[in-house]
């Protein structure tokens, strides 16, 4: 097998998990899972996303791992490494990469803006849930201003990007992951302490099993996919930075565990607060957006707990966006044999027109539509309903079926070092479990039942 000889790896053992840990844990887990859980019942959806998280999230992210530390290279060149057929695969990373941060750099743009209006107290002069939806739909559909924003969070993933491998993406993690544990753990216990949030709790944690039908389970594994980063070659090209040492079936655990408790744990945050104020729960961008500033604005220190929200949403989206503009930079770097920089500053071009359009395509591009959909909202549902589910099916299979079955145990067992007692467990889930099911998702996304 190829080893590049200058290819940076990561430090300790701890990197490599805070480093995919902090690709996992996004928006995703703070702005989608607790209003995804919320729609479909609660406590009862909670049970079957852990069991979809180990049962399928688990096993594809460990081969994930295999095929990126086996390979030592980015998402393309790490299948034609292992087997030139399926370099397909790395190319609908690559793909899906650029088409996730296209919507993700736009969304993660408004963090970022209502951060910093949260921070000057501009977003404590309303009021009304009215006014803060205005707000929110005039800041969206505004010619320059999210742009703007965006534009400043694409600098800033590049930069962390551009300083390399150990000085940007591992320093980065370390530094952030704590800090959003850190506001995480505060706000959780400020939420639990409000009046009514008990009630919020209940919502959130009390099992309704009328709300689960059998596209639950599909919800839930949609879910779990697009909050690990698993499916698209992510895992791939940063287990490439892994070292030979690196225990690969722990890591993608602890990665699991991690990115799990903080998807609760935003439950935890929003749900009592969304109830202590008497407000319905609602779904989607709302939620975040508009639901809760109102929310702050009614309890003391607003400015406070809104500032700390918001920085936690935008360190949260920051250490994803790195991870997906690696995966695209990465490839460029070994691929196409740009400088590394060279390359960084392609990915970062390119991201930027697709971000401008997408942000652009919820206000003055509104006619540009792609089968009904906004530019936006199709970038969204193209990844999450296609790319996502048709990356893990295959990684399933090319790591099931058709990798060489000493290089996945090498690469588990560390040579031989660990030892890996459920392995047969392992491989059925890998061959049969988890693409019959990623299959169903595929199916039902499609419309076919
Ligand atoms: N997992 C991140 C989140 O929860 C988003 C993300 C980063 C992602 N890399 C990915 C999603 C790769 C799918 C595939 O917000």
């Amino acid at each position: 097998m190829h080893h590049s000889q200058n290819r940076a790896t990561l430090g300790g053992k701890l990197s490599a998990v805070l480093v995919a840990a902090g690709s996992s844990v996004g928006l995703g887990n703070i702005w989608r899972f607790p209003y995804v859980a919320g729609d479909n019942g609660g406590g009862a959806f909670l049970v079957i996303y852990i069991l979809c998280v180990l049962l399928l999230g688990l096993p594809v992210m460990v081969a994930e791992f295999t095929i990126g530390r086996a390979s030592q290279r980015n998402a393309v060149g790490a299948y034609r490494a292992l087997n030139p057929r399926w370099s397909f695969l790395g190319y609908n990373g690559v793909l899906a990469a650029f088409l996730i941060l296209g919507f993700y750099f736009v969304v993660s743009g408004w963090t970022a803006e209502y951060m910093i209006h949260s921070v000057t107290g501009s977003l404590a002069h309303f009021t009304t849930p009215e006014e803060y939806s205005s707000i929110f739909e005039n800041f969206i559909s505004n010619p320059w201003r999210p742009v703007l924003y965006t534009g400043l969070f694409v600098l800033v993933t590049h930069f962390v990007i551009a300083l390399g491998v150990q000085k940007g993406i591992e320093r980065s993690a370390k530094l952030l992951m704590p800090l959003l544990f850190a506001i995480l753990i505060t706000l959780a216990i400020h939420a639990m302490t409000m009046p009514g949030s008990i009630e919020g709790l209940r919502f959130f944690f009390k099992p309704d099993f009328s709300k689960v039908t059998a596209s639950t389970i599909l919800v839930a594994l949609g879910q779990a996919f697009f909050s690990l980063s698993i499916g698209i070659g992510t895992m791939v090209t940063y287990a490439s930075y892994f070292k030979p040492d690196t225990n690969l079936r722990h890591t993608a655990l602890n990665v699991t565990i991690l990115d799990t408790l903080v998807a609760v744990l935003a439950g935890v945050v929003i749900f009592p607060a969304v109830f202590s104020a008497g407000i319905e729960p609602s779904s989607g961008p709302s939620l975040v957006f508009i639901t809760l500033p109102g929310i702050f604005n009614t309890m003391p220190l607003s400015m406070v707990w809104s500032s700390v929200f918001f920085l936690l949403l935008v360190v949260a989206a920051l250490t994803s966006t790195i991870s997906l503009h690696e995966v695209i930079t990465a490839y460029l770097h070994e691929e196409w044999r740009l400088s590394r920089r060279a390359a960084a500053w392609t990915t970062t071009a390119a991201t930027m027109v697709l971000g401008t359009v997408a942000s652009l395509s919820l206000g003055v591009l509104g006619g540009w539509k792609i089968c009904g959909l906004s530019i936006f909202d199709s970038l969204d549902y193209i990844t999450a309903n296609i790319l996502l589910p048709l990356g893990g099916f295959f990684t399933c299979i090319f790591v099931g079926w058709r990798l060489d079955q000493q290089i996945l145990k090498a690469q588990i067992t560390n040579n031989g070092a660990l030892k890996f007692r459920i392995y047969r467990l392992y491989i059925f889930l890998l061959r049969y479990v988890c693409p019959i099911i990623l299959l169903l998702i595929f199916l039902d996304n499609l419309g076919i039942f």
